[in-house]
């Protein structure tokens, strides 16, 4: 089922989210729908809260952009990648820069800087623990994703001079304007489907 996108404004995207202790139907029934909500908005990572659950999950899927890295002899995993429980046990001394979008935060694009690798502890969908050693544009789309589940938003991390320019179009999308082609539910709005917003 394709749920809501909550967007920017609303409390659970700032909530600290809960450890998932079983496995359940309702937990594999909750995977599939963020997996189906991601790819209707064709993103390619989606966080429990952005959908307004408080679990501490996340979903990367970087497939679409393999044509762009298959060149470079880069593997991509052709499937999404489901993260329960991630905890970052190590990280990169070095940062990189790259424009980040948020499918919380339409159109609205900025460089983040972050570290450019890491290592995660986690549960996959089987709940099995994995540890994990990420590089290149996973390592970058598994940070943001992870920020989520702490209640972070790459907004956070950009200048203060470069928030107030954006302050505007911010406070715009707190109150639902938004031409996001997926549908959203917006402080004090609630749901909007596609063809109300702008
Ligand atoms: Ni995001």
């Amino acid at each position: 089922m394709i749920l809501p996108i909550y967007l920017l404004g609303t409390e659970i995207l700032r909530e600290e989210t809960q450890v998932v202790e079983d496995d359940s139907p309702e937990i594999q029934q909750l995977i599939d729908d963020m997996i189906e909500t991601m790819h209707a908005a064709h993103g390619i990572g989606i966080a429990a809260p952005q959908v307004g659950r408080s679990e501490r999950i996340f979903i990367v899927d970087v497939s679409s952009m393999e044509e762009d890295f298959s060149e470079a002899g880069i593997e991509i995993p052709d499937q999404p990648m489901v993260f329960l429980n991630a905890e970052v046990i190590d990280e990169a001394d070095v940062d990189s820069e790259f424009e980040e979008g948020c499918l919380s935060i339409p159109d609205i694009h900025e460089i983040v800087s972050r570290p450019k690798g890491l290592t995660l502890r986690y549960h996959d969908r089987t709940f099995t623990e994995r540890e994990e050693s990420f590089g290149g544009m996973l390592a970058r789309v598994i940070q943001h994703e992870y920020d989520h589940v702490d209640g972070v938003l790459f907004i956070d991390h950009l200048s203060a001079f470069k928030r107030r320019l954006l302050k505007r179009r911010l406070q715009d999308i707190r109150e639902g304007h938004t031409e996001a082609d997926y549908t959203v539910f917006a402080k004090d709005v609630g749901v909007i489907e596609p063809e109300d917003t702008a």
